[in-house]
């Protein structure tokens, strides 16, 4: 469609009707010219498509049946890129079957607390891991002919007081941990759509934030959709505009319509820049339209059953004593908890599917063995069920295995508000522990959208990771309970052993309307590394029935130039009696004297599947951004020259391969020469000798003088260079009399700069 010459076709205010939704969740059509009203839904793990004139944004009202898939944090537990892309081509066909052009997700935002309460609709603390499984998502969705909206474009890391806050973060924080999540997923996945954020961003709206809508996202990244606000995001609509924010949503009443005819009216608004945005807009209309399949349907079992096989690879196992698991059906076992009947498997708000059906573990297990069961408490609520906890005791002591069923209940995490603690409903903990105590045989299943405090963890035998697994987790988590899907899930976020050791602990969610990032890039595994504080599970960490050898690690290079790609390879055997699938991270480290960094940094991954005894080689390219760091002073990448190790390893935590290599050193960072520059700085800049002249021997001189009159102590020589280095160039002077003249400082400060 040439929608330039369409564009040109429109009215004023047609134009700008179109960048304002009709309702809560169309597109303005204008039938005039043959343009329909398009659809937009959420997401992100489901379609919550609404009927016209009951939409809302926070799930209130109803929405149609659809299959609900596991929720971010357990798909990104799988590091599978191709698990990631199979749910977006699901929910793709059911957005074609539904006449819906974008799904409203997957959601990138880093997990900088695991306070947040969106954390369940996020993939990771990780900007590499979550950018990842983000592009995969949108690749998945997009290949099926439907856009997505990557959300919510940026520093939306909190709900409390979330359409104001104001998100102040340093640019090399923004860039490297809650930049690069997006930049990952717009790069590989070329999102149709993106939603900006509610909050602002070092003082200025996401919706009308020029650096982030267009500076970066458009002219750094390549973004070429539309950009749409969140839902009721807008604060300038004419500004929004101008910032490279497309279209509002939802319709404002056609209130801002006749603002931005105004704007364009008086000037305060160019009409070739509303006709930039209606063209944006009108590109991903026609995009949907031409590729529209009106016979589309999909079959709603199958879905089903796909979510099932899903959620058994979001789970993770996290303790497995004495290789309890996989459970053996001649036991006697009895589940315990009421998540095991109606399990907890979505967030609330936005995302919150109508689910066509909800399989619990209970009901799946019965496939496997005769299962006592116990509810064990009431679900929303923190107190304890005497009767309830009886029950469960003594149905715990007469079974073999006691299998628990237990998590976050709705009204602890949710869109809207963040959590205040970590902790599990107190009957819920007491439960635990009081099964445990009279079963040595007890596993714990967590159902919960982040992190948990665990204080019984030491006391049970076997604790499985289900997140909130969608509406087939009972059934993923019986295959896995016995052993028909073997765990191969890992932790996409560090679980701390209590809140106050979260690096961003002292600063979330902020004072009023303001919050700092002060913890800068030393989010998640970043921070606990760097400090060596242990965690109750580490970033990357999960069990197998099987094991893992890894062997042969190989680098294609030990010494690289600067912009040069190396390649990487490790042998990973399958060393147990069952086949597995083994999730192989690559860490990068730097180990030379230089900037600040994190211990390691995650900067690749890769998921293999193998039978035992089998050996496969897997392969990484790293290119020079996984070396680098984002230089302020260049606004841009830089790789410093220097050692750095490659190390592979199967978490964070437990590292099995490592590789040194050097890289080249690259053009040295240009800064202005001051009267405030130190020695040290200027001894690295070419030709420094010449132009310093003997100006360091003067000052050594008027030092060994005060060292032979014992005025240094026994500090000595080392003492001596590093003061000398140590002074910026106006200190010079109190050491060399009066031979470092006005004119002599500044003609060495022009001649430094002169030859920049
Ligand atoms: C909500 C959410 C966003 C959702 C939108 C539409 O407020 O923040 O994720 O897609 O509005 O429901």
């Amino acid at each position: 469609m040439d929608v330039k010459k369409i564009v040109a076709q429109m009215t004023l205010e047609e134009k700008a009707g179109l960048c304002s939704g009709k309702d809560s969740w169309h597109l303005k059509s204008v039938e005039r010219l043959g343009i329909p009203a398009v659809m937009v839904s959420d997401g992100p793990h489901g379609l919550r498509k609404q009927d016209i004139g009951r939409g809302d944004h926070v799930g209130m009202n109803d929405s149609i049946v659809a299959v609900c898939y596991p929720t971010a944090a357990g798909l990104a537990s799988s590091f599978d890129r191709e698990l990631l892309t199979r749910v977006g081509e699901t929910l793709g066909e059911e957005c074609q079957a539904e006449n819906v052009s974008v799904i409203l997700g997957p959601g990138a935002n880093i997990k900088r607390s695991p306070l947040c309460g969106r954390n369940f609709e996020y993939f990771s603390e990780d900007p590499y891991l979550s950018g990842e499984m983000a592009a995969a998502h949108i690749r998945g969705v997009q290949s099926k002919h439907v856009g997505t909206s990557l959300k919510h474009f940026c520093l939306n890391n909190q709900e409390t007081r979330r359409m104001a806050v104001d998100a102040r973060v340093d640019e090399r924080t923004m860039r490297e941990i809650y930049l690069a999540s997006f930049e990952g997923a717009v790069k590989g996945g070329k999102p149709w759509t993106v939603m900006c954020s509610y909050n602002k961003i070092n003082g200025i709206y996401g919706s009308e934030n020029k650096k982030t809508l267009t500076d970066i996202l458009r002219d750094e990244w390549g973004f070429d959709g539309y950009t749409m606000t969140d839902w009721g995001a807008v604060n300038d609509h004419v500004q929004g505009i101008i910032a490279g924010l497309e279209l509002e949503m939802p319709a404002s009443g056609e209130r801002t319509d006749r603002l931005v005819v105004e704007a364009v009216k008086n000037g305060a608004l160019d009409e070739k820049i509303l006709d930039q945005a209606v063209e944006r807009i009108l590109t991903i209309v026609y995009r949907y339209l031409e590729n529209r399949d009106p016979k589309a349907t999909f079959d709603r079992e199958k879905h089903h059953q796909i979510a099932r096989e899903i959620a058994a690879d979001t789970i993770v196992l996290l303790k497995n004593e004495n290789n309890l698991l996989p459970l053996s059906p001649e036991k006697k076992i009895a589940f315990i908890g009421a998540y095991a009947q109606k399990p907890r498997f979505q967030g609330s708000g936005s995302s919150h599917i109508n689910a066509s059906k909800l399989l619990g573990a209970l009901e799946a297990a019965a496939e496997y063995a005769e299962i006592t069961y116990a509810q064990g408490f009431q679900d929303e609520t923190d107190t304890t069920d005497p009767a309830l906890l009886k029950e469960a005791v003594e149905t715990a002591r007469a079974a073999d295995i006691a299998v628990l069923f237990v998590g976050l209940p709705g009204t602890f995490e949710s869109e809207g508000y963040d959590r205040t603690h970590m902790r599990l409903p107190r009957c819920q903990d007491e439960l635990v522990e009081a099964v445990a105590a009279v079963n040595p045989n007890t596993v714990v299943v967590l159902h919960n959208g982040s992190p948990v405090e665990m204080p019984w963890a030491d006391r049970v035998s076997a604790i499985l990771e289900a997140y909130l697994g969608g509406q087939a987790v009972g059934g993923g988590e019986a295959d896995v309970l016995f052993g028909k899907v073997n765990p191969s899930a890992k932790l996409a976020e560090t679980f701390p052993y209590q809140l106050e050791d979260n690096p961003s602990f002292l600063n979330f969610p902020g004072d009023g309307d303001v919050v700092e990032y002060k913890e800068g890039i030393y989010v998640g595994y970043r921070y606990y590394d760097k400090k060596k504080m242990p965690v109750r599970f580490p970033f990357g960490f999960g069990l197998s029935y099987t094991t893992f050898a890894y062997t042969n690690l190989k680098l294609s290079k030990n010494h690289l130039q600067q912009g040069e790609t190396l390649a990487v390879s490790v042998d990973i055997t399958n060393t147990g009696n069952i086949k597995g699938k083994e999730i192989v991270q690559l860490y990068v480290q730097s180990t030379h004297e230089g900037i600040s960094r994190p211990a390691k940094e995650l900067k690749g991954f890769e998921k293999v599947a193998l039978e035992p005894g089998e050996t496969k080689t897997v392969r990484f390219e790293l290119t020079p951004r996984a070396f680098a760091y984002y230089e302020v002073k260049l606004n841009d990448w830089y790789v410093e020259g220097g050692s750095y190790d490659i190390l592979i390893g199967a978490s964070s935590q437990d590292i099995r391969l490592k590789e040194s290599l050097e890289i080249a050193a690259g053009t040295p960072i240009p800064f202005e020469v001051t009267a405030d520059t130190l020695i040290k700085d200027l001894i690295q800049l070419p030709g420094a000798n010449e132009i310093l002249d003997d100006l360091i021997r003067e000052v050594e001189k008027r030092f060994q003088s005060a060292d032979e009159e014992g005025g240094l102590g026994d500090a000595g020589s080392e003492m001596l260079k590093n003061i000398i280095i140590g002074m910026p160039l106006h200190g010079v002077r109190s050491w060399t009399d009066d031979t470092l003249t006005e004119e002599r400082l500044q003609r060495i400060i022009q001649t430094f700069n002169q030859q920049k």
